[in-house]
């Protein structure tokens, strides 16, 4: 080829993704449910990236035998993918056909509504919408600024410079208060989880039921702790997981829920900067991750519960993660308290949320905010696994892209959720 052409040909490869707006394509991309039926299955689905030399994503990971695993597989590698699969008698179903198209959709339907936020004002913030970090940032502003027992901080900055804002709500009170911290957005992809935040802000505040609450006790929330991310996830890759530090090795990004200070680098980790799970350089190496160490731990005394909201499966997970079959001491109360907190999520919709140890219920995974957070004496610590669930059937709304229609479900049922820990920290006062 001759080195116009070449460049030619580059020059539209450009301005075709500037066009769609995306940098990165899913197109042809599928989700195969996969069913390991017994120990041989599951050991060949474990081994899966090992044997094909790829690190598949797993949108959602199998621990044992009848737990189903979501795997996103590019067009090219779906050949080789569903043989491995047939050598090893691995049953599969497509769960989603086209992981673009999908996101095409998803992306027309937001561009439709930006147009129309942008020319309406904050007091008609629509809840029921992702929104862009910005306008989520400037919603949050808008609450403090309309109820004086709500107060606008910042963590801190996180990479690209975004100020990582979160609301103290709580009335003032002579007696020394106790916390329920709640975060959102670790995972740059999990849109539900920042979105279903924003709205139990709104629910706390606009209903005067929770005054008494609040006088007891100051809920914090930071609705978005990885806004680099999340931007990025926004307009250049809807799969993205981790923040947006680097390039090392030429690849950015360190997975937060894994640089935390406890047990770090121990298990379910990577140490390639190019994976979705790398941890980082070290404990603690992305700021975004010591922002929100740094205030747990100047408040591990009074922060009673800490509740970090993930997506998806619908899970209400509790540590140790970072290791199989592995408690903190006081597990018995852990598990009470989250599953009155599940029967509360579930008097709702009818969604039956699973309470189990994260390890046991999903995988081990160390260096996760939950297990610090526990680790620096905080009480009552729970991972939220927002909907929906891997057996849902929903392809439309299936996985990380579950459309907006959703939102308040969501958080109507989780907000019940949420409510059953704060009452558990309310009564932490008495004692
Ligand atoms: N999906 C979450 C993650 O992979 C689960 C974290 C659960 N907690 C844990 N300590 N493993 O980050
Ligand atoms: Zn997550």
């Amino acid at each position: 080829m001759t080195k116009s052409w070449r460049q030619c040909l580059i020059f539209l490869v450009f301005t075709l993704n500037e066009c769609l707006g995306f940098e990165k394509y899913y197109d042809g991309h599928v989700v195969l449910q996969v069913i390991p039926k017994n120990s041989l299955q599951f050991e060949a689905l474990r081994k899966l990236n090992e044997a094909l030399g790829f690190e598949f994503d797993f949108w959602k990971h199998s621990n044992r035998v009848d737990k189903p695993a979501d795997i996103m597989i590019p067009e090219e590698k779906l050949d080789e993918v569903q043989g491995y699969l047939k050598k090893n008698n691995l049953d599969a179903k497509t769960k989603v056909i086209d992981v673009g198209r999908l996101i095409r959709k998803e992306e027309e339907i937001l561009e439709s509504h930006e147009s129309s936020s942008r020319l309406r004002s904050m007091p008609s913030f629509n809840l029921y919408d992702y929104h862009t970090y910005d306008d989520q940032m400037a919603y949050i502003k808008s609450i403090a600024q309309q109820y004086s027992y709500v107060h606008l901080e910042s963590l801190g900055k996180s990479v690209e410079g975004r100020d990582i804002q979160y609301l103290k709500i709580g009335y003032p009170s002579n007696r020394p208060k106790n916390i329920l911290f709640i975060d959102a957005g670790i995972h740059a992809r999990e849109w539900i989880a920042p979105a279903t935040a924003i709205c139990i802000i709104d629910r706390l505040v606009t209903n005067p039921d929770y005054t008494s609450l609040l006088y007891d006790i100051d809920i914090y929330v930071v609705p978005n702790v990885n806004p680099d991310g999340y931007e990025y996830s926004r307009t250049s890759d809807r799969m993205w997981r981790k923040n947006r530090s680097g390039p090392r090795q030429g690849c950015y990004g360190v997975d937060l829920n894994r640089n935390f200070a406890f047990k770090w680098g121990y298990s379910g980790v990577s140490r390639d900067p190019c994976s979705e799970t790398y941890a980082g350089s070290s404990a603690l190496s992305e700021v975004e991750a010591q922002h929100l160490a740094k205030i747990l731990d100047a408040n591990n005394n009074t922060i009673k519960a800490y509740v970090t909201l993930h997506s998806y499966g619908e899970d209400l997970i509790y540590p140790w993660g970072y290791a199989i079959r592995t408690y903190p001491s006081d597990v018995a109360e852990l598990k009470k308290l989250a599953h009155e907190a599940a029967e509360a999520i579930h008097a709702v919709n009818g969604t039956r949320y699973s309470v189990g140890n994260s390890a046991d219920e999903l995988y081990p995974a160390s260096g996760a905010s939950d297990d610090y957070s526990k680790s620096i004496g905080i009480k009552f610590v729970y991972t939220f696994e927002l909907s929906p669930t891997s057996s849902d059937d929903n392809f439309y709304g299936y996985g990380f892209q579950f459309p907006k229609e959703f939102i308040q479900p969501t958080c109507e049922e989780t907000f019940p959720g949420i409510l059953t820990i704060a009452k558990a920290v309310q009564d932490t006062n008495s004692k």
